[in-house]
């Protein structure tokens, strides 16, 4: 890279300063509104699970929960912008069922904090979704840009670093900001972008706290930015900057290559199940299969499990066989495919603690094998062989309705929402929500929406509470 020729950080800012609604595609609006309804669903599934209880403690020691405050997270929490905007990222980060492209997460990063502040502004549906495009841009080319050598590398969670930046600039654009302010935030932004890959070899839930925190923190270093607390102009190129310090061979063209013309964040990997993305397309053959079939099977009888996959799927960093935690097991392949053959994942309801340290499940995974039948790293496809009883299976993994363009995405995406709602007893409600999301683009005022996703989120709450 030249430093002294390259200007990625003003040549980003330009473009987040100055994108309209009008300038984004009609079908990748269209997408917007999907990934809108995607995040909602998974920030429902979110707001049950314990660790956002415990972030909820911790948001009423340190935030505040003061009824007369303003803001209120997905569950109802009362308290400050701030304490909203890392809550609202929990929901959306704790479950790992949100949408993913590689190397980022704008639908756990940037988007939970964009709305909260899109709410506390009382900005259009318009203004949301140009800013949403924006934000979900920035995160996708500054994360296929740095690598994944940034994990792989120098150990730092790729999707929680990037995503400050680019709610940084989502925020900058929905308020309004100018170019040298977006740079200045992006610099803020910068500095506090972080994120250590330590949690993968033991049961920590940091892994859920990175993207909570990159909006949080991404949205108020705008904010600050807008205040006159100034940041470095150049944070991506400089000496001494972000690529220096997180990415040791970036790919720099993908950074500007077609900004504002080639939307490459609308490529994103929508999750039918609560497990690892390369998980995906081998869990729901299973489901495949077996309800082609017409079989239930009992765990017991499960054996010599094989699966033959690409480079990605059978990477030692998620071939954990031995989860050592809930969080650990939502992250580990061989854990995805042994619960599968083991129960319908699809039922959001069994996935937790007691399914993690299920004894069955895990002598499958411990004694998975795998072969590598592709060279193409992201090669989704495959297959896998096993024993049930005396019966010898193949199940082939050949399409995967989640991959983006692929036939039946946005049925799926309905699908999936359907199925969160009616498991956490609002399916009415959540109807009513999804025609207000589908129609965002005319909504005038986003604290609206908010206001009808923390009533449903509310309900939600109280009926998966009563389940337990
Ligand atoms: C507010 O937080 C305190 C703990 O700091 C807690 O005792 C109290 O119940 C919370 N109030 C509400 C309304 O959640
Ligand atoms: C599937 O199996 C169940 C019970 O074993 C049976 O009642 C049902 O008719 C079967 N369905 C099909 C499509 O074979
Ligand atoms: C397990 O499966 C593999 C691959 O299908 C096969 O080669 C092997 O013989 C099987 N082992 C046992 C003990 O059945
Ligand atoms: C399993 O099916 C795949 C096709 O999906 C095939 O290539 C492979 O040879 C089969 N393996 C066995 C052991 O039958």
């Amino acid at each position: 890279m030249n430093a002294t020729t390259a200007n990625y950080t003003a040549e980003l800012a330009s473009f987040a300063a100055n994108a309209t609604l009008s300038a984004i595609p009609t079908s990748f609006l269209a997408l917007l509104s999907i990934y809108m309804l995607d995040n909602f669903a998974v920030m429902l599934t979110g707001s049950v699970q314990p660790i956002y209880r415990s972030a909820v403690e911790m948001v009423h020691w340190t935030y505040g929960n003061d009824s007369s405050q303003a803001y209120s997270a997905i569950d109802g929490t009362t308290t400050s912008l701030s304490g909203q905007m890392l809550l609202m990222g929990f929901a959306a980060g704790d479950f790992e069922y949100n949408h993913i492209i590689e190397a980022a997460h704008p639908s756990s990063t940037v988007f939970p904090a964009l709305l909260s502040v899109a709410a506390a502004y009382h900005k259009t549906g318009e203004e949301l979704l140009t800013a949403m495009a924006v934000g979900y841009e920035f995160a996708t080319r500054i994360g296929a840009a740095t690598t994944l050598e940034v994990e792989y590398v120098k150990g730092f969670h790729a999707i929680g670093i990037n995503g400050y930046l680019a709610t940084a600039a989502a925020v900058g654009n929905l308020l309004g900001y100018d170019t040298d302010t977006i740079a200045s935030a992006m610099g803020i932004a910068a500095s506090s972008a972080s994120g250590l890959q330590a949690y993968t070899t033991n049961g920590a839930m940091t892994r859920r706290l990175h993207p909570a925190r990159a909006g949080q923190l991404g949205a108020e270093a705008a904010l600050m930015a807008h205040a006159g607390i100034v940041g470095p102009p150049d944070v991506i190129e400089n000496p001494q900057g972000y690529l220096h310090a997180f990415s040791p061979e970036p790919l720099t063209d993908l950074l500007t290559e077609g900004l504002g013309t080639d939307w490459t964040s609308a490529d994103m990997v929508l999750k039918l199940y609560p497990v690892h993305a390369w998980a995906q397309g081998f869990v729901y053959a299973i489901n495949n299969y077996r309800s082609q079939t017409n079989q239930t099977w009992n765990a017991d009888d499960i054996s010599n499990v094989t699966i033959y996959g690409g480079p990605f799927v059978l990477d030692p960093v998620t071939w954990i066989p031995n989860p050592p935690s809930f969080a650990i097991a939502q992250y580990s392949v061989p854990f995805a495919i042994a619960a599968a053959l083991t129960t319908d994942l699809r039922d959001l309801l069994v996935m937790n603690d007691a399914l993690a340290s299920d004894p069955k499940i895990s002598s499958i995974a411990a004694g998975m094998s795998q072969i590598q039948i592709s060279d193409v790293d992201d090669y989704p496809w495959g297959y896998m062989t096993l024993e049930i009883g005396e019966e010898e299976l193949n199940i082939t993994v050949e399409e995967y309705p989640g991959l983006p363009g692929a036939e039946g995405y946005r049925e799926a995406a309905e699908d999936k929402f359907a199925g969160v709602t009616e498991s956490l007893g609002v399916a009415g409600a959540g109807n009513v929500m999804k025609e207000m999301i589908m129609k965002v683009r005319d909504l005038e005022d986003v604290s609206l929406l908010v206001d009808e996703m923390v009533g449903v989120g509310k309900m939600a709450v109280a009926y998966f509470a009563a389940r337990r």
